[in-house]
């Protein structure tokens, strides 16, 4: 059963901007982004086969209920973060002890090579897919891939309100992502072409809507709410879909995906 990583949002809000969607001019509620929260995590543990873990927020992390952003975990190992920003570097060293903690090999990366774990990089098969430019270093993944021994396929994004892989790709299992094309390079999207077979596009408003950004277990997605089309899609394809409303999170950039971490696949 996979087990996923969560932190309630007792010390979130809007404090800093570090990417286009944050505006401190425009504060998260802090009432309806708890409620939200635990819709979220309600729905993991009532409707998806997952069992979800939970890290003790801390006063002045307000990111930290990203958890997707702590590292990337490939068996035993754990690769811990490298952020690309000092505001959110300070939450490194509580993901590093949650691991060591329950007995993973935590490895960190040389220090020059930015690098904000699943954000950035999802598996898809055996293989992994990786996002760099506005975070992520493209040598990141050369490190990640030979610690981890798996072949990274490394995808340059192009527009920064998806700055993070996770915001515009997401793997579906069995060969098959939704993405937002535009977000990629031609590069970029060659590779997708290349070795994904099969591929769902998301329109321009559900892809702002953070549909990519969603948890998927099995034939089972969490998607945030207001994708209509994606949703009817996945539905044909086979696949349960549950909606749960984190526009308090979007407003930092994230929604389902960026606050979950999968410990266990
Ligand atoms: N405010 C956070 C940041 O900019 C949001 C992170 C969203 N996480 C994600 N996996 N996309 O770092």
């Amino acid at each position: 059963m996979p087990t996923l990583l969560m932190c309630p949002p007792d010390y979130y809000g809007i404090e800093y901007e570090i990417n286009p969607w944050m505006d401190r001019r425009r504060p998260a509620d802090t009432r309806q982004a708890r409620d939200q929260w635990e819709a979220l995590y309600h729905t993991i543990i009532q409707e998806l086969t997952a069992s979800v873990e939970l890290l003790t927020p801390v006063p002045g992390l307000p990111d930290l209920v990203f958890t997707a952003n702590g590292g990337f975990v490939g068996g035993d190992t754990f690769i811990v973060s490298n952020f690309r920003y000092s505001v959110r570097a300070r939450e490194a060293p509580y993901f590093q002890g949650w691991f060591q903690k329950r007995g993973f090999k935590v490895v960190a990366l040389p220090s020059g090579q930015y690098f904000e774990g699943e954000g950035d990089i999802l598996p898809l098969g055996d293989e992994l897919f990786a996002g760099y430019r506005f975070r992520s270093d493209v040598r990141s993944h050369l490190t990640v891939g030979s610690i981890l021994s798996r072949r990274v396929f490394s995808l340059e994004l192009v527009d920064p309100r998806f700055y993070h892989l996770d915001t515009c790709f997401c793997p579906l299992g069995e060969g098959a992502i939704m993405y937002y094309p535009n977000a990629f390079d031609v590069y970029g999207r060659r590779v997708i072409q290349e070795h994904i077979p099969l591929r769902r596009e998301l329109s321009s408003p559900e892809a702002l809507r953070f549909a990519a950004n969603a948890i998927v277990v099995g034939k089972k997605v969490i998607l945030n709410s207001g994708c209509p089309q994606i949703k009817g899609e996945l539905e044909g394809m086979g696949y349960t879909v549950y909606e749960v409303d984190l526009s308090e999170f979007i407003k930092a950039g994230g929604s389902a995906k960026c606050l979950v971490l999968f410990v266990e696949r």
